[in-house]
């Protein structure tokens, strides 16, 4: 009795054991605290690697393909299959980034569901959240066209509201040759949640640029 009482203390504290995810990752020296000057915004981590380096993300960044809080490969997981992972994401639209293009690819798909009646202009974006979500919207217009909320917009308050507070791109997408830029709004919102995002341009065959928000907004209101 004592013995199969050991065994089973044994086999329980085994399983909480593997079930328990690691510490946070310790950042890296290239990675600083700081905090928004926003008063909305709380703290968030900052890389100097520059994702433009092939060497993007640094040790820092949670990759999508990390799972968030245990920051553990994928195959650390005792169920790693993507099914699973996706389904993990319930509860939200989101799923899971797998690089640039994949963000690009969600957002034509959200440009399907654009209400543009008026204008006829249908954009798509998808905003990328730091732990590897992504979070789509589309344009939404109304017939006292003041109303009208860009895609952008949509995205971003959609992902505040879902509790999303760190982010690291912005994919846009509108059936034009030329890119289509953020709007002075979006660009100011998109500052004030998201600091210096990773803005991708892309139109319905091809990216057509990739910009620092900073670059669009070279000095923004805080
Ligand atoms: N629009 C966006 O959704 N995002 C932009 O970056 C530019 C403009 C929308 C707003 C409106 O519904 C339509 O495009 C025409 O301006």
């Amino acid at each position: 009795m004592a013995s199969t009482l050991r065994f089973l203390l044994r086999a329980t504290r085994r399983r909480l054991k593997s079930n328990t995810c690691e510490r946070l990752a310790p950042m890296p020296s290239a990675c600083r605290r700081f905090q928004r000057r926003s008063p909305l915004a709380t703290w968030a981590w900052r890389c100097s690697g520059s994702r433009a380096s092939a060497t993007w993300p640094p040790a820092c960044y949670p990759s999508p393909s990390t799972i968030p809080k245990c920051w553990r490969p994928r195959s650390a997981s005792a169920d790693s299959s993507s099914a699973s992972w996706r389904a993990s994401l319930a509860g939200s639209d989101a799923s899971v980034a797998r690089g640039r293009s994949d963000l690009v690819a969600a957002a034509r798909r959200a440009r399907e569901h654009a209400h543009a009646a008026f204008s006829k202009f249908k954009v798509g974006a998808a905003l990328e959240t730091a732990d590897g979500a992504v979070i789509t919207g589309c344009n939404v217009e109304n017939a006292t066209y003041g109303l009208t909320i860009c895609a952008e917009r949509v995205a971003m308050f959609k992902a505040i509201s879902e509790g999303h507070r760190s982010f690291t791109r912005i994919a846009v997408v509108a059936d034009t040759d030329e890119p289509t830029p953020p709007c002075g709004a979006c660009r100011q919102i998109l500052w004030e949640f998201g600091g210096d995002l990773e803005v991708v341009l892309a139109n319905l065959r091809a990216e057509k640029g990739t910009y620092r928000l900073t670059q669009l907004l070279p000095l923004p209101f805080d």
